[in-house]
């Protein structure tokens, strides 16, 4: 239990984010700053709905499953059509091309995959089975071709584990882990952009320009392929084969695993690609002299050596062996990463010279990263962790807010204000009995 909280009143508060950010049939990740439906944004705030409102948990999933790619990709934002002042808008994304869906408009690239999962989730925390069994059958499909895309065109070597193309695909944006492979390409163009994020947020707690303008050259320069996945990969500008992304993807084809048990289907395709997937990780990201996972830099066959929250993340998937596992932990549960400060797990280590308490992905308390931790940590039987950080994420929004990211020494809110995958996830942790 948590001393002097009012449990009722945060429940309260984080459905009231979620219902202020509701575009009807989908929900904004925040109020301006992100006025569009993000992917895995969506995942997260489906697992939060699922706690009080299951139709509109399973609506936001649907909404986002219209817009998947004949080829299967499920795009990263779909552009909802009343809100302008985001940039890159669907224009600068050249996607009017045949794989979109009539009538949509959507980013060129996807989003760590975490769709499967929050689909078995929405079903678990249903009360009306039957109804959550029906939305399962009909999602299972589509869900399936998510997976699918990423082995048949993401993994070239054939090894299971999936190449992000864009840092924006990993989730982590401006992450240290992607300062090697984004400097890494040579630029025919100068892209104009325009920055509409510093409007409202400061410019130190935001990527910089200089990253911005490589984000968005990958933006125009896949753009001019048509989104061609053969030419993507032909061009060998940014390929990296990134933790977090990996483990989202092993994540939900265990949950397509398990989805097929439930709807009377074969698993066994889905199960060989888990096993191939765990196999690759202890082969291929897991790098014995640091006893870490990392990143790797499929361009230049390199492990990406930075001291980063993505080597803890495995542990939200059971890839790793308990012997694994417990060396990670005891790397976890120090100063480093799990400041005496109290308020969860950086996503930089301190000790890192690109350490940012400030700055987005390079060093801030992200809760969907202190949430799958936990989960983590709960899998491996380390419950007495697991309940000290969800108390402590708990309470870091109880101080300071929904917001985006947290100052991992002072706890201020960074980003956003009233951030719904924050909201989301903690209606989910208070439903798991944390509270
Ligand atoms: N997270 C990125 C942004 O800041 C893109 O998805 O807009």
């Amino acid at each position: 239990m948590i001393d002097n909280i009012d449990i009722q009143g945060l429940m309260e508060a984080a459905q009231k984010v979620l219902h202020a950010n509701d575009l009807g049939r989908s929900t904004k990740p925040a109020p301006t700053l992100y006025p569009h439906q993000w992917n895995w944004d969506s995942a997260f705030i489906a697992i939060g709905l699922s706690h009080f409102d299951e139709n509109r948990a399973q609506l936001e999933i649907n909404t986002l499953l219209s817009a998947q790619w004949q080829n299967g990709l499920i795009p990263h934002i779909v552009f909802n059509p009343d809100a302008s002042d985001y940039h890159p808008g669907p224009s600068y994304w050249q996607t009017e091309i045949p794989e979109v869906p009539c009538n949509l408009q959507t980013s060129g690239i996807t989003q760590p995959p975490l769709l499967a999962y929050a689909a078995l989730e929405v079903y678990k925390n249903a009360r009306d089975k039957e109804n959550a069994l029906e939305f399962l059958r009909q999602t299972y499909p589509p869900l399936l071709a998510q997976s699918e895309f990423l082995v048949q065109q993401r993994s070239p070597d054939n090894d299971g584990l999936a190449f992000i193309c864009h840092p924006w695909e990993s989730g982590m944006d401006n992450s240290p882990c992607w300062d090697i492979p984004l400097n890494n390409f040579e630029m025919d163009f100068k892209p104009d952009f325009m920055r509409k994020d510093k409007k409202n947020i400061p410019a130190n707690q935001r990527p910089s320009d200089d990253e911005y303008t490589r984000y968005s050259y990958l933006v125009q320069r896949y753009g001019q392929t048509g989104w061609n996945q053969q030419q993507i990969f032909d061009l060998k500008l940014f390929q990296v084969q990134s933790i977090l992304f990996n483990v989202l993807h092993q994540k939900s084809l265990q949950a397509l695993s398990e989805i097929a048990g439930l709807l009377g289907e074969s698993s066994a395709t889905t199960d060989q690609m888990i096993s191939q997937v765990t196999n690759s990780f202890e082969t291929r990201l897991w790098d014995e002299p640091s006893k870490r996972y990392l990143n790797l830099d499929l361009k230049t066959n390199q492990l990406i050596h930075t001291d980063n929250i993505n080597q803890f993340l495995p542990l939200f998937a059971n890839i790793p062996t308990p012997v694994r596992a417990d060396t990670l932990i005891k790397r976890l549960d120090s100063a480093d990463f799990w400041s005496n400060h109290g308020w969860g797990i950086s996503t930089q280590a301190h000790s890192s010279d690109v350490y940012d308490q400030v700055c987005y992905w390079r060093g801030p308390v992200w809760i969907n990263m202190n949430w799958m931790i936990i989960k983590g940590l709960e899998s491996y039987g380390y419950s007495d962790l697991a309940a000290k950080l969800a108390h402590q994420t708990l309470e870091l929004v109880v101080k300071h807010g929904f917001f985006e990211y947290f100052n991992p020494e002072t706890g201020q809110g960074l980003g956003s204000d009233s951030f719904s995958w924050t909201a989301a996830l903690v209606l989910d942790l208070i439903a798991e009995g944390y509270a």
